[in-house]
């Protein structure tokens, strides 16, 4: 025979009452996701009419300069305000040279697009990993990624794309002083207005690895551990962070967002810059091969992994389901 307790209740918090209805959960949640925070990321190569899927990235394409501007168009009117340009050359060298030339891939690319879409924010990837035959972020001598030289390529870089008129410059080499040398390259090329984003906290991440297969960019010696941060180091991000805002960034980056949450919140509860999240490609990933397998909701697990980005204290998210989620919240 089931018995039955009786229980005389102490007092205790009704936490439930402010959840019964929908209506009630809209008055008291505390972190609205909005298109306004996405930064779509795209990868721009040369040709016309050109979509090449990315195999480890469902709905994630190569796309030709003409196909780029259909796409941002779309993210645009659904209410997605950036754009995130890495390039791929027709060509790598030791040196990257594309990647700073005029008529390279992504200045080519920044000028299609404000010319088609002059409101739309485009922000152009800084790094030499695309453009390089060695596939490292920098200069490489004697098998060693050289900081300072390679800091003058990078700044030579900022120039073209922002000549190019692209709105924001974002450098991810995680060279030491790469801001200072970007602000000063700018400025003294008529571009002071042009604010840089650093990839501040960049950390040495499996998290990347679709990302260079889209790119093209996996090193071929090695690995980026000599530059990019060791995922156990949470104070040295700080000091990265700080760093980088010593030299002038106007907004800082904690990359990847899932397992570096934490540093998201340290970086919101220490400086007042905005601070962006880079949801990465493998992060993109996982979500992608859990939902074909029926494993996972998409819609509402990307959701969820975007406003808990947000509420860890980003303000800016870079995510490849900028497009989705505009969408998902639009809807
Ligand atoms: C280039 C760069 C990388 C990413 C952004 N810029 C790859 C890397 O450092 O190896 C990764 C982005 C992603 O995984 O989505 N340095």
């Amino acid at each position: 025979m089931a018995t039955s307790t009786r229980l005389d209740l102490p007092a205790f918090a009704r936490l439930r009452r402010l959840r019964a209805t929908p209506s009630l959960r809209r008055m008291v949640r505390e972190t609205a996701l909005t298109p306004a925070d996405f930064i779509l990321p795209f990868f721009v190569t040369h040709g016309q009419d050109v979509r090449h899927p990315v195999s480890s990235m469902p709905g994630v394409f190569q796309l030709s300069v003409d196909e780029l501007v259909r796409e941002a168009r779309t993210a645009a009117g659904l209410g997605v305000p950036a754009v995130l340009l890495f390039g791929l050359p027709a060509f790598k060298d030791a040196t990257g040279s594309e990647g700073y030339a005029s008529d390279g891939i992504v200045a080519r690319a920044v000028a299609a697009l404000k010319d088609a879409l002059p409101d739309l924010t485009v922000i152009t990837d800084i790094c030499l990993c695309e453009y390089t035959d060695h596939g490292h972020c920098g200069i490489v001598r004697d098998g060693q990624v050289l900081n300072d030289p390679s800091l003058e390529l990078l700044a030579q870089m900022a120039v073209t794309h922002a000549e190019a008129g692209a709105d924001m410059v974002a450098p991810s080499d995680m060279m030491d002083g790469h801001v200072a040398a970007l602000r000063q390259a700018l400025d003294r090329a008529g571009h002071s207005g042009t604010p840089i984003m650093g990839y501040s906290a960049k950390f040495a991440s499996a998290f990347y690895g679709p990302f260079r297969e889209a790119a093209e960019s996996a090193p071929q010696f090695g690995d980026r551990r000599g530059y990019q941060m060791d995922p156990a180091n949470g104070r040295e991000a700080l000091r990265e962070i700080e760093a980088d805002l010593a030299e002038g960034a106007d907004i800082i980056m904690v990359k990847p967002a899932l397992a570096y949450l934490d540093l998201i919140r340290a970086a919101r509860d220490r400086i007042d810059h905005p601070i962006a999240a880079y949801n990465v490609s493998g992060e993109y990933a996982m979500v992608k091969a859990a939902a074909a397998n029926g494993w996972l909701d998409e819609r509402q697990i990307t959701l969820e992994i975007l406003t808990g980005i947000k509420r860890a204290g980003a303000d800016l998210i870079i995510t490849y389901a900028a497009a989705d989620a505009a969408r998902w919240l639009n809807g």
